[in-house]
């Protein structure tokens, strides 16, 4: 799905961005891909691709690369 039509930027553009590493804040957003940066129509909805790619990446991430979040368990002797 396209998300800026002026500069011909796809979702899966967005997502290859950031999962490449290149993409990490609108501002790199709109230096790498051009996104909003001619009529800025797109801004929210750049925005909101951007929140989900790096959501999904970084569940990616933590899955391949071993990485567990620990909840602490507090026993109590009674
Ligand atoms: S739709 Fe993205 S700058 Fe116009």
């Amino acid at each position: 799905m396209y998300i800026c039509l002026c500069k011909g930027v796809t979702e899966n553009d967005i997502e290859e961005a950031v999962a490449s590493g290149q993409v990490q804040c609108m501002a790199s957003l709109k230096r790498c891909l051009g996104v909003s940066t001619q009529c800025g129509g797109c801004e929210s909805a750049a925005e909101e691709t951007l929140s989900h790619c790096q959501a999904k990446t970084l569940s990616s991430t933590s899955r391949t690369s071993g990485v567990a979040i620990i909840t602490p368990i507090v026993l109590r002797e009674s």
